[in-house]
């Protein structure tokens, strides 16, 4: 079998393997950073960030590109339709000390597509290819772009986009199998990723979308020959799903995770995420994180209107011990 696990260069930098977690707003903050980090994904990303906001230096901004020293190799990703303020941006983060830039081309929701930003950017390949260009003129460290396969079923660009990319200087392209108007319905078709491999030159693809385990991990790439594999929801309660895709992939059996182990991680993510947010925010994420962790569990639901009413961490050690 062949073992597709290996480690990638991006431009200059290198990376140790070529699976990595996503860019998750509102999910991949520091603290599923800091539970991630003990698995080591080829690399991780901060959520986007608006373009606007960043260059007015705009706190909450600031706050969620925050990492630690021992974090590296991080990337960010900046979202924007505004090619004069790309470069300024991009110069930013590099400031920041991260490795790696990304430019989000795939983000469906109203709010962001309505100037034209996130998946807009599929409707004005010109446009995308510009704010590529400005970014890569702007920074040494690597450009690379996330993309949706297209906007609609009628237009499926990820090909045309690779090539856009590719000329623009970017050295990475990942390539989500949806298209905007789908959301999140329906499977993700792989095949514009193979399409997209194929006209790659020099640019690096990379696969993503219902990557939820090994096996999935090992048909997107016999199904594809992409570069990698981006994995997004299937990280959430799982920060432990690199080793078992890495297993998967050099042709073992990941042992399943007992109630207890996934009861030990999720206490320490409670703890990580307490040490981080001020209280009241900390109560809400405790709630959805210990959803994520348990939902795959028998009798999750009276767990979760437990988990509800909560008012501390003493109270979610004691209710998540209780159970399972
Ligand atoms: C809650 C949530 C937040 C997301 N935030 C981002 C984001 O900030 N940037 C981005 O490029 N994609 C974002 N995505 C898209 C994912 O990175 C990924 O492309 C998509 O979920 C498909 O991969 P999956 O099937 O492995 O989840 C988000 C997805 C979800 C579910």
């Amino acid at each position: 079998m062949k073992n597709f696990f290996r480690p990638l260069q991006i431009g200059s930098l290198k990376l140790n393997s070529n699976i990595f977690y996503a860019p998750l707003a509102g999910c991949s903050d520091l603290p599923y950073r800091q539970m991630a980090l003990r698995y080591r994904p080829g690399i991780f990303f901060t959520e986007m960030v608006k373009m606007e906001a960043l260059i007015r230096f705009d706190p909450g901004t600031y706050r969620i590109l925050d990492y630690e020293a021992g974090m590296h190799p991080i990337g960010a990703q900046i979202v924007g339709a505004n090619p004069k303020i790309a470069g300024q941006a991009a110069r930013q983060i590099e400031e920041l000390g991260f490795d790696l830039i990304d430019l989000n081309c795939g983000c469906p929701v109203d709010k962001v597509t309505k100037d034209g930003s996130g998946s807009g950017l599929l409707k004005t390949p010109e446009k995308l290819g510009e704010i590529l260009s400005e970014m890569v003129n702007a920074v040494k460290i690597p450009v690379t772009v996330k993309i949706r396969m297209g906007w609609d079923d009628k237009n499926i660009i990820a090909p045309e986009i690779t090539k856009i990319a590719e000329q623009a200087g970017a050295k990475m392209i990942t390539i989500h199998g949806r298209t905007r108007q789908q959301g999140y319905k329906g499977f993700a078709d792989w095949s514009p990723i193979k399409e997209s491999k194929e006209v790659a030159k020099e640019i690096l693809v990379i696969g993503n979308g219902d990557i939820f385990d090994g096996a999935s991990a090992l048909s997107i790439f016999e199904q594809t020959n992409c570069d990698g594999i981006l994995i997004s929801r299937g990280t959430l309660g799982a920060p432990w799903i690199f080793q078992d895709i890495v297993e998967t992939l050099e042709g073992n059996t990941p042992p399943p995770k007992s109630n207890e182990q996934i009861k030990e991680t999720l206490l320490d993510h409670l703890e990580k995420i307490l040490a981080y947010q001020p209280q009241r925010r900390a109560l809400l994420d405790l709630r959805r994180i210990s959803c994520w962790y348990l939902k795959k569990s028998e009798g999750s639901k009276v767990l979760r209107e437990k988990l509800s009413r909560i008012g501390s961490l003493e109270e979610a050690r004691e209710v998540i011990n209780v159970y399972g």
